[in-house]
């Protein structure tokens, strides 16, 4: 046991004479106003601590090197935290003081002046304790006393001892505790396949007093829905706590829709829901503009997830319409950003990276934390789509009584307080469960499959589902990947849950040759698939010592939590590469990193391409196509991992393909025996005359060889149409000389006026390695200002701009370089010089690594 004492806190204590809250929309707001008797809070700040401050104290960074085994024992014991404070007299004297604790992870113990006011188990909860009563002159003593959450599920999985809930354990290459499932705590905290065991311990939230005479707000909601016949519904949900019956007036006001309501009524203890109705035609007006002059601010909008039958083809669509215009899902998987979520403070940075790589929608990963408000804050402003799992992945979890009950209260919880948030189109049960129970990832013997299934369907149906259906503004899916209405036909397991023809589908396979698109299920919806690569060596250097810098040390192997994944990516990588060689130890680890990203780039740019040009055909009775969210948008720490963006926000090579993967209008290249095809996809709402423009080069030469056009075409918005279509023998035969191995190809879209759309794509005809003619470029440099003009003479793939650990990133990057002058520019995220730049700058080919 021990004890942490804290500094006296800084009493401070705020009036508020009235409650409000604004549930806004683009030129106004709405205003509700609740008369009422003054409200006191008070904070008590220094218990907003968590434990993983200890290690600071000693100046050490948990992710340095080793240092998650070095920690393993924090997790282990108990750890009390103790604060006294003296409460004003004014709060004193109201009628009800609640202590208020809005998040505290996870087992706990309180007590207040000696006498025990509850306990926690659930670090996704609220929990309030009436106080008044124990609250005294001076010092008032509160002592938090928390059980070890590694220990506590250990005693839960014991206590369960009639039939397993698998896994046990985490796979050893994790490092991780066992028996996460148990606890509702952040299931990734115990270990990850891509994350360090952190088990942390602490309060995470705020802590306060909130003292009141007749009533207090708790929390506000409101949800715009939408129907034919009643058009608009604003449906406002206030949630109170009265001290007792009380009768008072609400007065709800829409100020640009000149709308006003007072209503008398009376205050029961505990919930009160108020349906305010809009006025249609104002409203109309720009439900569609809000959305689509993108991606502002949008409070009223409709979501509705299409399952109905498909032309030629079994099973059932599977796409989101937003606003009545069915839209392609852009984008990626987010997962905690930081074991210590009270030091999370990159949302902003990568929310702005994801809708700058063109992204319209992020899936917050069932394995982590519901988020904070400000990350649904910035979703709403930046127009990002969430879907929103709820926590629970890779497993099967109990249903005991005080289990579900916990749940229950954790559900009833956060839909309260995200439901406002027109960002969130989708509510989600859990991460994979029905495809662990549908595929037997835990050799469940075949008898006992039925009790398995009925505690699923105890938890993630008959409670979860039944509390979120409430919500009637968005879809409500059970599991992902799942096949949506198929698989609640089948009872809620479907028999294959990854099954292309419904539903979501993850996808991941690292022995296949990802250049090869026919690899890949061509689903209704993409929610997962990807490829791991390592992070940059700036991003390594600061939790890393020179031993540590080799592909083959301990510490590389260390922070692999991914079964053979080191080997994986090399293998991956060789199928089209030269892995780097060097003998200079140093130089071959950097090269190694390269080339990883490398390979990772060109998989997922693959793979994602396939799934757009997918959206508008049905081939062999599989396609339409509507969403592609590759795994994994962010690191929680610096390690290998399926990520397009470092541990610090730095870009791998892969985000920044993303910005051109994701565009709204792209042309992609690939070959079906033998003949070239060129797509273009156009996301935009209206149509596009395009043509498509190649040009063949030579890797050995800067000038193209010929340039070939295509017909125009009608490009309608929303769809993928081939636009270009030859032989790549009569291609080649047309174009001097050229073949598969001394040949590239370069090809853009371009409107009717000859202005290209769009950014510019390639093919290779042959792997780099197979390349005739590649040579080492010498590129030369012009900087001027925050600008950097390179020079090549010759072509160069995978061109890589570093600037070590100067925050920022480059427009572009891991480019082609076919022409001899390319600018790039650099936007900088924290102060620096033209001379720290160019002392920084390193410029990496693909060439520089043999
Ligand atoms: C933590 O507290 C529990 C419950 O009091 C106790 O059983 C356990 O032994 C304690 N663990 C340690 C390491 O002190
Ligand atoms: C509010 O609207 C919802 C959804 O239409 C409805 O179920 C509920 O009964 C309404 N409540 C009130 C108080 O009108
Ligand atoms: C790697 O770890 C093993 C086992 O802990 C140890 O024996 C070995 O000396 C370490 N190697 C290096 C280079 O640190
Ligand atoms: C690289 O190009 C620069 C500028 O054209 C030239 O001065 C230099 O000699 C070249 N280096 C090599 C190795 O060819
Ligand atoms: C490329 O840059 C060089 C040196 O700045 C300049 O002389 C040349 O005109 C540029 N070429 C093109 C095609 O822009
Ligand atoms: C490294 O690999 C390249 C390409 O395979 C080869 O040409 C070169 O000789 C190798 N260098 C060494 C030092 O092995």
């Amino acid at each position: 046991m021990y004890q942490k004492q804290f500094n006296n806190p800084n009493t401070k204590s705020t009036e508020r004479v009235q409650t409000s809250a604004t549930v806004g929309f683009k030129n106004g707001a709405i205003q509700i106003i609740i008369w009422i008797t003054t409200i006191f809070f008070f904070t008590i700040p220094t218990l907003s601590e968590t434990l993983f401050h200890i290690s600071y104290v000693f100046g050490c960074d948990p992710y340095f090197r080793f240092n998650d085994l070095s920690y393993q024992w924090i997790a282990l014991d108990n750890w009390t935290y103790t604060t006294t404070f003296t409460v004003p007299s004014q709060i004193r004297v109201r009628k009800k003081v609640l202590l208020v604790f809005d998040g505290v992870d996870t087992a706990a113990s309180i007590s207040l002046n000696g006498i025990v006011v509850g306990k926690t188990d659930n670090m996704f909860r609220r929990y309030d304790f009436s106080v008044r009563k124990l609250l005294k002159d001076g010092e008032n003593v509160l002592e938090v006393s928390l059980l070890s959450p590694v220990f506590y599920s250990s005693e839960r999985r014991k206590a369960h001892s009639s039939y397993s809930v698998p896994p046990e354990c985490p796979p050893d290459v994790q490092k991780g505790e066992c028996h996460v499932n148990f606890i509702r705590k952040e299931q990734s905290s115990f270990s990850w396949d891509w994350g360090p065991s952190f088990p942390t311990m602490g309060i995470w939230k705020d802590v306060r007093l909130d003292a009141f005479d007749v009533l207090h707000l708790i929390q506000l909601s409101s949800l715009p829905l939408y129907s034919i016949s009643t058009q608009w519904r604003l449906q406002v949900e206030l949630l109170v706590d009265a001290v007792q019956t009380t009768s008072c007036q609400v007065e709800l006001s829409l100020s640009e829709l000149d709308s006003k309501q007072t209503i008398q009524n009376l205050f029961l203890q505990g919930r009160l829901k108020y349906n305010f109705t809009l006025h249609i035609n104002k409203v109309d007006s720009f439900k569609i503009e809000a959305y689509l002059t993108s991606f502002l601010q949008v409070y009223f909008r409709t979501v509705e997830l299409i399952q109905e039958p498909v032309m030629e083809s079994p099973g059932l669509s599977f796409y989101f319409r937003i606003n009545e215009k069915s839209l392609f899902l852009k984008g990626s998987n987010w997962i905690p950003a930081d074991s210590f979520q009270d030091r999370v403070n990159s949302a902003v940075n990568l929310l702005q990276s994801a809708v700058d790589a063109n992204m319209n929608a992020l899936r917050v990963w069932g394995g982590g934390v519901y988020e904070q408000d400000l990350f649904y804050n910035l979703c709403d402003e930046l127009g990002i789509m969430v879907w929103q799992d709820f926590m629970f992945a890779c497993a099967m979890y109990p249903t005991e009584d005080d289990f579900i009950q916990t749940v229950r209260e954790e559900v009833i919880q956060q839909v309260q307080r995200l439901k406002s948030h027109p960002s969130i189109i989708v509510w989600s049960g859990n991460n994979e469960n029905e495809a662990a129970l549908a595929t037997n990832w835990f050799n469940i013997p075949a008898s006992q499959k039925p009790t398995y299934i009925k505690d699923y369907v105890k938890l993630y149906v008959n409670n979860i589902r039944k509390i979120v259906q409430e919500d009637q503004s968005r879809p409500f899916l059970v599991s992902s990947p799942t096949n949506g209405a198929e698989s609640e036909q089948e009872g809620w397991v479907a028999a294959n849950p990854y099954d292309p023809h419904f539903g979501d589908v993850h996808f991941y396979n690292y022995n296949m040759d990802c250049w090869d698109w026919r690899t890949f299920p061509r689903t209704r919806f993409a929610s997962e698939y990807g490829f791991q690569s390592w992070p940059s060596f700036s991003t390594l250097e600061p939790v890393s010592i020179p031993e540590d810098w080799s592909y083959n040390s301990n510490f590389t192997s260390h922070r692999q939590h991914h079964e053979s994944g080191n080997q994986q990516m090399l293998q991956q990588a060789a199928l089209h590469f030269n892995l780097p060689n060097s003998t200079v130890p140093l130089k071959r680890f950097t090269d190694t990193l390269y080339i990883t990203q490398v390979m990772q780039a060109q998989c997922v740019k693959t793979q994602t391409e396939f799934y757009r040009r997918s959206r508008s055909e049905i081939i062999a009775g599989k396609g339409h196509t509507l969403g592609a969210l590759y795994w994994q948008l962010n690191d929680i720490w610096q390690a290998p991992s399926w990520s397009s963006i470092e541990f610090g926000g730095k870009w791998k090579m892969l985000h920044y393909f993303a910005q051109d993967f994701f565009a709204s209008v792209l042309p992609v290249g690939f070959e079906d025996d033998d003949t070239l095809f060129i797509y273009a996809i156009s996301d935009l709402n209206h149509d596009l005359k395009l043509r498509a423009v190649v040009n063949v080069y030579s890797w050995s030469d800067l000038d193209s060889i010929c340039t070939l056009t295509s017909d125009q075409l009608l490009v309608s918005g929303g769809s993928a149409a081939a636009i270009f279509k030859q032989p790549v023998t009569s291609l080649l035969a047309g174009c001097g000389g050229c073949t598969r191995l001394t040949c590239l190809l370069s090809f853009h879209l371009e409107n009717n006026h000859g202005i290209q759309q769009g950014p510019t794509n390639h093919h290779f005809l042959c792997s780099p390695k197979d390349a005739q003619g590649l040579q080492r470029p010498n590129i030369t440099e012009d900087k001027s200002g925050f600008m950097v003009i390179l020079h090549s003479d010759s072509v160069a793939p995978f061109v890589w701009l570093d600037v070590g650990h100067i925050q920022g990133r480059f427009s572009v990057n891991g480019f082609l370089i076919v022409s001899r002058n390319k600018t790039v520019h650099f936007d900088a995220w924290q102060p620096t010089s033209v001379a720290e730049l160019s002392r920084s700058l390193s410029v990496t080919t693909l060439m520089d690594v043999y």
